[in-house]
């Protein structure tokens, strides 16, 4: 397994009245049986791309001739877009790139999921254009923010490069068909690479939104398929609820939220190279779910930082939160803390430690003391976090977010209500008064 998921936190029996009744959760884990079936159903007939990536190369050898120009050609790649555009790319290149630097041979990537001007000015000013180059991702093309973002970056590129050699530096990724674009890269004549319009833009984390960043920061996006694809095969062969962590997963949400109004679910990775991963769990859960009144709020936080800033609320607040650890086996790891303490008795139990042994102690005693205070606790454990493991992750809160949303009765693929507010920025800014 790439992974191991223990509940054993989440019930009564372990944690008192703040946790659930086996027999509550049974009933709802029961449910997830048709979810399992929809989705062998729909991995059987192909009607859901999501479920073919993981068992696809092909794909990704396409890639390669487009990775190795990005490499060679590039000291720095900017991506454009957001949301589901973005977040499964910021997520997966966070293995290559801590925040120090890219690796070896690999440009460094900037990912501009925002359009604060103040930042893109910065961004300009901090990097040599002519040794830029640029990745447009959106889905449907019309997304206001990225096609913004895409035109102010081609104004500057032309000054720094010359019209003539914008299409060296800047690549879209979007659906096939007429698109806003899609226009715009035909004027600027820009390779364009096809974003499958069944894959919804948080759900293309697999797909080479997500992978061909991945790719260019040198990462094995062959392992990151492997690994989804050991989570996908055995949802599918999965005969009984129990045995599929996914299921389990959604079962365990839904009865807390149905028998205790456990309304908040909090995301904390003991691993600084899955932050990201809590911003794209956040968006996924929240945007799928979030739909006719019901869902449950997704809150990310990373340990051991948050214990100094939101644990306190977490033990001793409203008791409205079930928890997911995801704890990286890290003892013995690391430099020695115990060095200078010698003479000081106070800093003894440092002695004869390293920082993965604090590490690995402050994670476990995070678990077991949420666990103690009532508070339903579910550890997702890692012996180890690469490629592979992190595909696996993926595929398996991908999974999760499915099966939640049938229990709940929504479609985990739409997202109606945020129409409502790019319709209105269209408004105003129709009616805003243009500079002289
Ligand atoms: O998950 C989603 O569907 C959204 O978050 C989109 O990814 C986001 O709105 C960007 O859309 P697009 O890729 O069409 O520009």
């Amino acid at each position: 397994m790439l992974y191991h998921q223990e509940i054993k936190d989440c019930f009564a029996t372990a944690i008192g009245a703040g946790g659930l009744d086996q027999q509550a959760y049974g009933a709802v884990l029961e449910q997830t049986s048709a979810a399992l079936e929809k989705i062998r159903a729909a991995h059987d007939n192909r009607s859901r791309p999501l479920l073919k990536l993981p068992g696809d190369t092909a794909d990704l050898d396409r890639l390669k001739p487009v990775v190795e120009r990005f490499r060679r050609d590039f000291d720095h790649v900017v991506i454009l877009g957001t949301g589901g555009s973005s977040l499964g790319g910021q997520t997966v290149s966070a293995l290559a790139d801590r925040g120090f630097g890219p690796l070896p041979g690999a440009p460094k990537l900037y990912f501009m999921d925002n359009i604060d001007p103040d930042t893109f000015d910065t961004l300009f000013a901090a990097i040599d254009l002519a040794r830029t180059g640029f990745l447009v991702i959106s889905k449907s093309g019309g997304t206001a923010e990225t096609l913004s973002q895409l035109m102010v970056c081609v104004d500057v590129l032309v000054a720094a490069v010359g019209n003539e050699n914008v299409a060296r530096h800047m690549l879209i990724i979007t659906e096939p068909g007429d698109n806003s674009l899609r226009r715009l890269g035909t004027d600027w004549s820009l390779q364009a690479l096809d974003h499958n319009p069944g894959i919804g833009g948080r759900f293309s984390v697999l797909s080479l939104v997500g992978l061909l960043p991945a790719m260019i920061a040198g990462l094995d996006a062959y392992a990151i398929r492997a690994g989804a694809a050991q989570v996908l095969d055995n949802a599918l062969a999965s005969t009984d609820p129990a045995q599929c962590p996914p299921a389990v997963g959604a079962a365990l949400s839904m009865a807390l939220l149905w028998e205790r109004g456990t309304a908040i679910t909090v995301i904390m990775p003991y691993v600084d190279r899955l932050a990201s991963f809590g911003a794209w769990y956040q968006q996924l859960w929240a945007e799928s779910l979030g739909k006719d009144g019901k869902g449950t709020t997704p809150v990310r936080a990373v340990g051991t930082t948050d214990q100094h800033s939101q644990l306190q609320l977490y033990l001793d607040g409203p008791h409205d939160k079930m928890f997911t650890l995801l704890l990286l086996d890290v003892a013995g790891s690391g430099g020695d803390i115990g060095g200078g303490g010698d003479n000081d008795p106070s800093l003894a139990y440092l002695k004869d430690h390293t920082l993965g042994d604090l590490m690995d102690v402050e994670q476990r005693a995070t678990a077991a003391t949420l666990a103690a205070n009532g508070c339903p606790t579910r550890i997702i454990a890692l012996d180890r976090l690469d490629e592979k493991v992190l595909g696996g992750l993926l595929m398996h809160f991908m999974l999760e977010t499915m099966i939640a949303a049938h229990l709940l009765g929504v479609d985990a693929f739409d997202q109606p209500a945020v129409e409502q507010g790019k319709v209105l920025a269209r408004d105003y800014l129709a009616k805003m008064g243009k500079p002289a």
